[in-house]
């Protein structure tokens, strides 16, 4: 099962950009690069930040272009999106409680997409109600479940970027520590910077984004940090008992160098020309 992850696309006006770079003109590159090089892919999903400042164009505009898609796109909201103008454009991606949180099948288990979004804050958060929906949610499918969320769960341990994590774990953690030999990967985005790890022993990962990039800087501890670093997606494979993750960094201008065979005639310094 192959399955691609774009987050932070942060769609704006047309012409408009972020840090020099064009979230749209980027999103469609992003597009253009995965369709091309990873046409077996099952579901796209976008983890959050879809709009830079929750405009109803930017959903229209979303709803169109992945209309066009020849897979099913899932989408989850982030601190930068407006989650009841989002509600309005995408009604079946909210629950009866008003929470963009839902589930859908894949070949081989399913996809659950969590709502981490909170009213005027670029901080996430993951209350009782949100925790009561995933547990039964949980409860209710019986095989192997991938989460995807926009807010970091794990902390980057960068003073800036951890004050706008998802804040309190409390009830995130108790639901997934009842499930966590089903949930198979969280997959995140928000910090604009690739990371991976663990959460209650399940493994987590981001990729960098398709639009601007962040940076581990470690030495500031006020402010976000951005860099020119390239725009990336992520590739997902799974299959029993792998998850693979690939971020391809489709905005690298530079060379692909491809050259020599891997077994360099084995062990020998003499076959292996670099
Ligand atoms: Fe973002
Ligand atoms: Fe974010």
């Amino acid at each position: 099962m192959k399955i691609l992850q774009l987050t932070d696309i942060h769609l704006t006006s047309p012409g408009k950009t972020i840090l020099g770079r064009d979230p749209i003109l980027n999103f469609e590159l992003a597009l253009n690069d995965a369709f091309k090089n990873h046409n077996d892919i099952e579901a796209l999903i976008i983890s959050g930040d879809l709009s830079d400042w929750g405009e109803k164009a930017d959903y229209e505009f979303l709803k169109e272009k992945i209309s066009k898609l020849t897979v099913p796109t899932y989408l989850c909201i982030g601190n930068h999106d407006d989650r009841e103008i989002f509600s309005k454009i995408f009604p079946n991606f909210v629950n009866d409680e008003g929470f963009v949180q839902y589930h859908k099948s894949f070949s081989e288990g399913n996809g659950i997409f969590l709502d981490t979004w909170g009213p005027e804050t670029h901080a996430g958060f993951f209350c009782k109600k949100r925790a009561d929906w995933l547990d039964k949610t949980l409860s209710d499918l019986e095989n192997q479940c991938f989460i995807f969320m926009h807010h970091n769960p794990i902390p980057t341990y960068i003073i800036p970027t951890d004050k706008i994590m998802l804040l309190d774990t409390t009830y995130l953690e108790q639901v997934l520590r009842k499930y966590k030999e089903r949930v198979k990967h969280i997959f995140f985005g928000h910090c604009h910077m690739p990371l991976s790890g663990s959460f209650c022993g399940i493994p987590v990962s981001a990729p960098r984004g398709t639009n601007h990039a962040g940076y581990p800087n470690f030495s500031e501890k006020y402010l976000l940090s951005a860099s020119y670093l390239p725009e990336s997606y992520s590739v997902i494979i799974y299959n029993e008992p792998s998850v693979t993750v690939h971020m391809v960094e489709f905005g690298y201008k530079g060379d692909i160098i491809v050259e020599g065979s891997p077994d360099y005639a084995s062990w020998d310094k003499g076959t292996m020309k670099r």
